[in-house]
């Protein structure tokens, strides 16, 4: 067992994902690339941002539901991470956190590289074009970063956080979810030492991570 980690009880009703995304899966490779330092290229930007405004409109009918809130809202519950402070999504998308999250923290922002998601998410919360390898916010902005199933750039989540802020990681699918690290592996991934708690949830997974 990882040392750095607590490991919760299962939600439960937490169930094992059906088989989607494997190992080799090229979301899985690039997930895994840009969080161990490959750098992050302009083309692969316009890429993934012509790929998420083409699934936009199915996004919303199709990528909000209770099991993929399931995660979130345990997180929320036994994550240890305080409502109260500045909140950051990084890939928000069409609204699955904001959902979650709007009214029960004390601030929030959602970021996506995709205009479209963005146009289809709700009016919950403030809605920042933005990538999330390089964000327009100050250093120390946020108390708090939530990433469902989005993409880590590590040193940038370290630049945004405040000292004793908190990431909470979310894989709907755990490790069959396309976008996937393990807990270890983002805990790696994050410059400096951290220490988290980890449970799953839904079908997936979530944990909460501080720096040591
Ligand atoms: C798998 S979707 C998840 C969306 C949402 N979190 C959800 O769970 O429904 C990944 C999202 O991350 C966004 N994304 C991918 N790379 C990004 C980047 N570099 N900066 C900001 N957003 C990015 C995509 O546009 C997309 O909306």
């Amino acid at each position: 067992m990882d040392q750095r980690l607590s490991q919760l009880p299962d939600h439960p009703e937490a169930a094992d994902a059906a088989p989607f995304a494997g190992p080799d899966h090229p979301m899985r490779l690039l997930t895994r690339a840009k969080a161990f330092g490959e750098p992050w290229k302009p083309a692969e930007s316009s890429r993934i941002q012509e790929i998420f405004d083409g699934l936009a409109s199915s996004w919303s009918e199709t990528h909000v539901d209770p099991v993929k809130a399931a995660p979130v809202e345990d997180a929320l519950e036994r994550g240890a991470v305080p409502l109260s402070g500045s909140w950051l999504e990084l890939g928000s998308g069409t609204g699955a956190g904001a959902r979650i999250l709007s009214g029960r923290v004390g601030s929030l922002v959602c970021t996506d590289l995709a205009a479209e998601m963005l146009r289809h998410a709700p009016d919950l919360a403030p809605k920042v074009r933005a990538d999330a390898s390089q964000l327009p916010f100050p250093d120390h902005s946020f108390d708090a970063i939530l990433l469902i199933n989005m993409l880590l750039f590590p040193a940038e989540v370290d630049r945004l956080l405040r000292t004793r802020g908190s990431v909470l990681w979310v894989n709907t699918l755990g490790d069959q979810t396309p976008i996937h690290l393990s807990p270890p592996d983002v805990l790696d991934a994050l410059p400096g030492d951290w220490v988290g708690r980890t449970a799953r949830a839904g079908t997936g997974f979530w944990l909460t991570a501080m720096r040591a």
